[in-house]
């Protein structure tokens, strides 16, 4: 009998996963056939553009969709155990003390009327037998890990009287609070100012060392995404456009749409040019998704087969795949914009 090979199995393998939400009686498909591997200990950048499906993707993993006709397909194993389709009360055992989630509005954590200890004792008390004492002691103990000064008396303040910084590293203590193996960041920094911003990367960075922790990090921000993560998946229009370990991804972007997103990171030093070069167009409405790769209209290196089915994710380097047929067709020797000139791009 040939020797089985054990692989360690990952933290969070998605597979396939597809939702669509019902409109005008059909249903529209918002993520489509989206697929990562999460190991122990990784930092994964999920980007793109507003409205890409960045959330919806991590709200479906967390089982937290609950839109009236929503169809959810494929599959999200976590260590194992699928958690499409797992029964709303198993999949709230799971969350808070194996998977836990910081979202972009701390408001939408902490309820205004208890004091953000007493809740944060509470996701403590839900998920261990520990007496209220031992609770408040881990409350203050986390709260003062994540940088907040004097922990036991913030501890007793409401959410509206603390800063918008504060809120969020409470935030992240709530969600801290039993351990987690997996931490889903859903732009935990976007309302926060520069110095706060940092400060709160840092403190991601910082989890896997203290805690062992898991995260996938949603951002729109490639900047953060380089300080922050070691592989990257870039979403566009709810597919996969490019995934790979995020420094070779960085060093050899495969898809037009990376190279576009990273052109349009400030740069850190020298002079900063007067525009930075932004993306021209918008994304594709749901609705109006084209049958073939969905940045078609925006590609400045359109080649004939990307119009008619979505190009299939193939392998650019060690570990990085791209959704484009660049790699394998060759870039046209004229871009788009050169080759036939619309109307936008004409002088006024
Ligand atoms: N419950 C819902 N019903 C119908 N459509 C939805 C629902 N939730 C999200 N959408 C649509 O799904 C698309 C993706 O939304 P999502 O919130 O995942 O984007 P995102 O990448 O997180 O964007 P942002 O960077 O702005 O947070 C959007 O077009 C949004 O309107
Ligand atoms: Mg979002």
């Amino acid at each position: 009998m040939a020797a089985e090979i054990s692989r360690p199995v990952p933290l969070l393998e998605v597979r396939d996963l597809c939702v669509s939400f019902p409109s005008g009686g059909r249903m529209i498909p918002i993520v489509e056939h989206v697929s990562f591997t999460l190991g122990e200990r990784e930092i994964l950048g999920l980007v793109g553009e507003s409205g890409s499906g960045k959330s919806v993707t991590a709200m479906a993993i967390m089982g937290l969709i609950d839109s009236p006709g929503v169809r959810i397909t494929g599959s999200a194993l976590f260590r194992g155990q699928e958690l499409v389709g797992l029964p709303p009360a198993r999949m709230r055992r799971l969350r808070g003390k194996q998977i836990a989630m910081i979202f972009q509005d701390p408001m939408t954590a902490f309820t205004p009327v208890y004091t953000i200890g007493w809740q944060i004792d509470e996701q403590i008390r839900a998920h261990e037998r520990v007496t209220r004492r031992q609770a408040r002691a881990r409350t203050v103990q986390l709260l003062g890990e994540m940088g907040v000064p004097d922990p036991a008396r913030t501890a007793n303040r409401y959410p509206h009287q603390l800063s918008g910084g504060l809120r969020q590293r409470a935030m992240i203590a709530m969600a801290l609070s039993c351990n987690p193996a997996l931490l889903i960041a859903d732009e935990p920094t976007t309302a926060l100012d520069v110095t706060v911003q940092a400060q709160i990367l840092e403190l991601v960075r910082s989890l896997r060392a203290t805690h062992g922790s898991s995260v996938l990090m949603i951002t729109h921000d490639m900047g953060v995404v380089a300080e922050t993560c070691d592989s990257t998946l870039v979403l566009y229009s709810g597919r996969v456009a490019e995934t790979g370990p995020t420094d070779l991804l960085f060093a050899h972007p495969g898809h037009p749409y990376t190279a576009a997103l990273l052109a349009s990171i400030p740069p850190l030093d020298g002079p900063r040019p007067e525009r930075l070069p932004t993306i021209a167009g918008a994304p594709p409405a749901p609705l109006d998704r084209p049958a073939g790769c969905a940045f078609d209209p925006r590609c400045d290196y359109v080649h004939e087969s990307c119009r008619f089915v979505p190009p299939p994710l193939i392998p650019v380097g060690a570990g990085q795949e791209a959704a484009c047929v660049l790699p394998t067709e060759g870039r046209p020797l004229s871009p788009r914009h050169v080759a036939a000139p619309t109307t936008q791009d004409a002088p006024a």
